[in-house]
């Protein structure tokens, strides 16, 4: 009997094996997860009441059933996590990501709230740092999570009678409106000061539900004001922490937002100093593949300081031999005295260096990743030609001839295909009229086309349109406009 998966196109298969490595994925996560959210309801049972109170047979099945909800909560955090993440090689470090911070944030409130005031629950803290390392639906999410977490072990504690209970839930409220509005309204790719303003004012939404919340209760005193300061202080603090944290995890997961590229860019980072002093042509040419990739992903909706930072570090496998490309060449060419396979061979090398050298240095694995793919399987032309040339008869398989792959996986990765294929292209030779430089342009893109080698990245022909048009645009303006743009006279 044939199996089922036989008749299923390429793409279901691909989407099958996706849903099956997530799935493993998610395997190994959930556990850990599972374990230290029993620890955690441990502590929130011990800081809302008396512990061993909880323990005893009058309130054992209450304090079970508390157990039993943050257990439910949080596999469906895990499970939206896991399932939310952008890319699906990232689904392992989102779901920790946002677990580490649901727990982080739901110590930090159990402690304020027990050592400072009830209206005092820092929730912002982990909107803030989930939207800015991930995504805004994981930080939704993650508030939901808490704010219902916090309500069952406060209403499970000693501490909060019954009569403190509308002020607790209140204080959630009021502080999970200032989460939500962090969420909404702060922009993860702005800079550092507008960052923290913006989450300042967002939280001050949490303050007016706050106020409004004590009216509800009939309350018209000094309340209202006590109340909201200790909501809106909670903010602030939340607002003051959060940078040194994202600074701890970008580290320790690897994470690319914004801060983080911005700092790779920077060109005393010791691998780009490397490249200026090691392969000063390479550098050169980084640098222009970074001004192009990033005016193209900004055109077509993707992130320019990632491209940017990808661009300029695309080439950096280049450090292994820098003599053996053309750009760090004078004089001496050492492609002369060696066969066309070595030649071949030392060139496609340093896409798998770029690699290796990336990895060890610890940069963000869309990065590493990009080091890998930009040339794809494309093969090396001019070598192929000279091989071609020598071979007296019979034909040579190209294959033998082009770089290892994989194919581009992203639109960054294909942007920095593009922007690098046109900037060494159009170093060798800059057509000197507009319309030659753009049929030149159109017919490299065309060719890694026609080569398949964006056949594995969710690049769209408008994707490219616009990308050919951006470049089209920018190169001649890096370039300090070796294009005339002037038709040339017949
Ligand atoms: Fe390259
Ligand atoms: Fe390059």
């Amino acid at each position: 009997m044939r199996k089922k998966t036989e008749y299923l196109t390429t793409a279901e298969k691909a989407k099958l094996a996706r849903r099956r490595r997530l799935a493993l994925d998610f395997a190994k996560v959930y556990p850990g997860c599972f374990v230290a959210t029993g620890l955690l309801t441990l502590f929130a049972i011990y800081m809302t009441g008396d512990f061993y109170h909880a323990f005893s047979a009058e309130r054992a099945a209450a304090t079970v059933g508390v157990f039993v909800i943050n257990e439910v909560l949080v596999a469906f955090l895990v499970a939206s996590a896991h399932s939310s993440a952008e890319e699906s090689r990232f689904a392992v470090r989102n779901t920790v990501l946002a677990f580490v911070m649901m727990a982080i944030t739901y110590i930090a409130c159990l402690t304020t709230s027990r050592f400072l005031n009830v209206f005092a629950l820092p929730m912002c803290i982990a909107s803030l740092v989930t939207t800015e390392l991930s995504e805004r639906k994981t930080s939704t999410i993650i508030s939901l999570t808490l704010a219902a977490m916090l309500s069952v072990v406060f209403i499970h504690g000693e501490y909060y009678p019954d009569n403190v209970l509308p002020e607790v839930i209140l204080s959630i409220v009021g502080n999970f409106t200032a989460a939500l509005a962090v969420t909404m309204l702060v922009n993860k790719h702005l800079a550092r000061l507008p960052y923290i303003l913006a989450a300042l004012g967002a939280t001050a939404l949490g303050v007016l539900v706050v106020v409004a919340g004590t009216l509800v209760m009939g309350e018209f005193n000094l309340n209202l004001l006590y109340n909201a300061l200790w909501s809106y202080g909670a903010s602030v603090a939340a607002v003051l922490v959060f940078m040194p944290i994202v600074a701890i995890l970008e580290g320790v997961f690897n994470i690319a937002d914004d801060f983080r590229l911005n700092e790779l860019t920077n060109l005393n980072q010791p691998l780009l100093k490397r490249l200026a002093s090691e392969a000063p042509g390479t550098f050169n040419h980084s640098l222009v593949v970074g001004n192009l990739a990033e005016a193209c992903a900004g055109a077509i909706g993707e992130n320019p300081h990632m491209a940017r930072a990808a661009a300029y570090y695309h080439d950096i496998g280049k450090l292994k031999a820098p003599v053996y490309f053309s750009e760090n060449q004078s004089t001496y060419n050492p492609h002369d005295e060696l066969i066309p396979e070595v030649s071949v061979s030392m060139i496609t090398s340093h896409t798998v260096f770029g690699e290796i050298l990336a990895k060890q240095y610890r940069l963000p694995p869309e990065i590493v990743a990009v080091c890998r793919e930009h040339h794809g399987t494309s093969p090396v032309s001019y070598f192929y030609r000279k091989a071609l040339n020598l071979k007296e008869e019979g034909d040579l398989s190209v294959s033998n001839y082009t770089y290892p792959g994989p194919k581009p996986q992203t639109k960054i990765a294909a942007i920095v295909m593009i922007a690098d294929t046109v900037e060494a292209a159009c170093r060798a030779y800059m057509p000197d009229t507009r319309e030659g430089f753009e049929e030149r342009v159109n017919k490299l893109v065309d060719e890694k086309l026609t080569l398949g080698q964006f056949d594995e990245c969710p690049v769209t022909m408008q994707d490219l349109a616009t990308i050919k048009t951006t470049i089209i645009e920018t190169l001649p303006q890096v370039q300090h406009g070796r294009v005339s743009y002037e038709k040339k006279k017949a």
